[in-house]
This record gives structure tokens, sequence and C-alpha cells, in this order.
């Protein structure tokens, strides 16, 4: 059996609500955006607007970028994994470099959230990424392999469990200009998969998908690699067109 592939749009904090609502609209009424067998295609709203996009979006799949990691108590301005299915979420983005390095986000609060997010029975879409720092010195395998090692603590999956690992380079998303070569991401691919595969078990338990920057011109060069099962594009997953050619060229090349 081929593996799945995916395409996750990650809209950050781009849309407002009418735009959101708008982007939408337009996601569903093109009929070349639409889930297969073959291909999933989920879409990440701001947590506000999530609701609202749910009822809206009935070809793709629905995600959250970010969620708490305890479904009740005192824990203000989190969010419950639990009420993020009951809204139709099956994905949720976990450990985003903005969070890392904005908001401080920590190792260990990503793994108690990814543990939380799949005991609900989401799908964590995990970020790794070595800093613009650690490229620089040449220690960005060690960089992602200490993430790893740290998110995925303690975490056993079960047969009905998955995890999409997400290679994002923090230098590379957008809006920074570094380019990164496929060579590097072929390389960090590796080192994933060699880091993921004894924690989180055999090939259909976990795939790899690349962001950072990923458009219609580039996002050919990322499918094409070994070991890659899909994108998760942020900015560019904004713009409706651009988002259906991504996708026209990822379902080509499948
Ligand atoms: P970008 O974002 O495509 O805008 O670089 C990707 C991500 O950060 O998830």
């Amino acid at each position: 059996m081929k593996q799945k592939h995916y395409v996750i749009g990650n809209w950050k904090l781009y849309l407002d609500r009418e735009k959101s609502i708008e982007h939408a609209i337009a996601i569903e009424k093109n009929k070349s955006i639409v889930s297969s067998d073959a291909l999933e295609i989920v879409v990440c709203p701001s947590h506000v607007n999530l609701d609202k996009i749910s009822g809206i979006n009935k070809s793709v799949s629905l995600g959250a970028q970010d969620c708490g990691f305890e479904n009740s108590g005192a824990h203000t301005g989190q969010v419950s994994p639990d009420d993020l299915v009951s809204i139709g979420c099956e994905y949720v983005i976990i450990g985003h470099s903005e969070r890392r390095y904005q908001l401080g986000e920590t190792d260990d609060v990503i793994n108690r959230k990814i543990i939380a997010a799949l005991k609900s029975g989401l799908v964590p879409i995990v970020c790794f990424g070595e800093t613009f720092e650690a490229n620089e010195k040449g220690i960005s395998g060690e960089f992602v392999k200490n993430q790893i090692k740290s998110a995925f603590e303690g975490v056993s999956l079960e047969d009905n469990q998955r995890v999409i690992v997400a290679y994002e380079p923090v230098w590379a998303i957008y809006p920074s200009k570094h380019v990164v070569t496929t060579q590097h991401v072929h390389e960090m691919v590796e080192i994933i998969h060699k880091t993921c595969s004894p924690v989180l078990g055999g090939a259909y338990s976990y795939c790899v998908v690349y962001g950072g920057s990923v458009t219609g011109e580039n996002v050919a060069n990322f499918i094409d690699l070994p070991g890659i099962n899909g994108v998760l594009p942020g900015h560019a997953s904004t713009d409706s067109s651009e988002f259906a050619k991504i996708i026209a060229i990822v379902n080509d090349m499948l």
C-alpha cells in the first residue's frame, strides 16, 4: 500500500474572520480541492474561526494550530483537545517554531500536548526545525534530533494512532528570504526518519512532510524527495489559487 500524502495549509494569523470565511468558501467551491485516498488536504484556521470553518469546508479536513495539554481544569487560555474533536478537528499542529520562539513553548510542554492530542484522537502534526544559528554552525542534525527525542519522550503509539512529523527549518519560513536547498532537506529528512522510526514504530505510524516557504513554484522539488509525504505551506496556503496550484501539482505527482 502506498503511503498517503498530505497538503496541510497553516493559515497562521494571516486571515481575519471575514477573510477566513471567504477563503474557506473559495476552497469549498473549487472542485479540484478535494481530499482523496491518496491525498489528504487539511486546513488549519485560527482557533476562534475553527467552528465556523468546520461548517463550511466539507471536502477537506480540519486542523487546529495548537492545543492545550489538558481537557479541563485551571488552565486559563488553553484549548481542550476534546473540544477540538467535537467541533470537527482531526489534526492539530503542535510545536510550531512560532510558538517555540515567540511564546517560549518548551519541549516539555510540546511533549504534554502531543500526549493529550493523541489521547483525544487527534493526529498531531509535530513541527521540528533548526534555527538560523544552528544551521550556520552546521549542527542542524543534532538540533532536530534533540527536539524529536524530547517531543516524543514516553510516547508510544497504539495501532490506530498516527503522527505527522513536519520538518520546518526556522530560517526558511516565510517571510525569510533564505532559500533551503533540496539537498539540505533531503539530508535532514534522512536524519528525521532515523530518529523517528525507532521511537514511533513502522512506516505507517508516522510520515514526514516539509514546510518552509512552499509555493506552487517549488513544491515539486520537495515532493520529489524520498521520505517526504507532503507539504505544509503557510503563507501560500492563504491564497486560494496558490493553494489550488500546490494541490494540483502534488496530485499530478502521486
Ligand atoms: P510558510 O510557513 O509556508 O509561510 O513559510 C510554513 C509554516 O511555518 O508552517
